[in-house]
């Protein structure tokens, strides 16, 4: 599985954001580490603090097929830089894979590469294995 690829499915399911409160879209596509991709959306809502993020979408769906560890997740706006995840879904994304990386893209195709580490340095977990 190519970067090229990931972005592109994160580039495509930004179309189907639902963000008519704040107009600001984002497509997020989570690559697993057994290869399989799971894309999402924000999904706001009229009582505004219900809104989802995009990232956290993604991961919602990849928990429900099975799958909990994450090699690497796009999340792709039209902002310039590149918006990186709030802090909300950087803990997300921790709670299941502290080292993957997080490759923030924009439609002016600049691209932010980090690792989740770089973005929420010493992260909460509890210990369960
Ligand atoms: N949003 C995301 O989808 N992911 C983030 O990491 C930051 C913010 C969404 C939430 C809301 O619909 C819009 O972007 C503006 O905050």
């Amino acid at each position: 599985m190519s970067d090229v690829e990931l972005i592109d499915a994160a580039r495509q399911v930004q179309k189907n954001a639902y963000a008519p409160f704040s107009g600001f879209k984002v497509g997020a596509a989570i690559l697993a580490k057994d290869g399989q991709i799971f894309t999402g959306v924000n999904v706001e809502n009229s009582s505004y603090g219900l809104t989802i993020c995009a990232e956290r979408c993604a991961v919602g769906k990849a928990v429900a097929a099975g799958i909990i560890k994450f090699a690497k997740i796009v999340v792709y706006t039209n902002d310039s830089p590149p918006a990186t995840p709030c802090g909300a879904c950087r803990q997300v994304l921790y709670e299941f894979s502290p080292d993957m990386q997080v490759i923030c893209v924009n439609n002016q195709n600049e691209i932010k590469r980090y690792e989740l580490s770089q973005l929420l340095p010493e992260g909460f977990r509890l210990n369960i294995d």
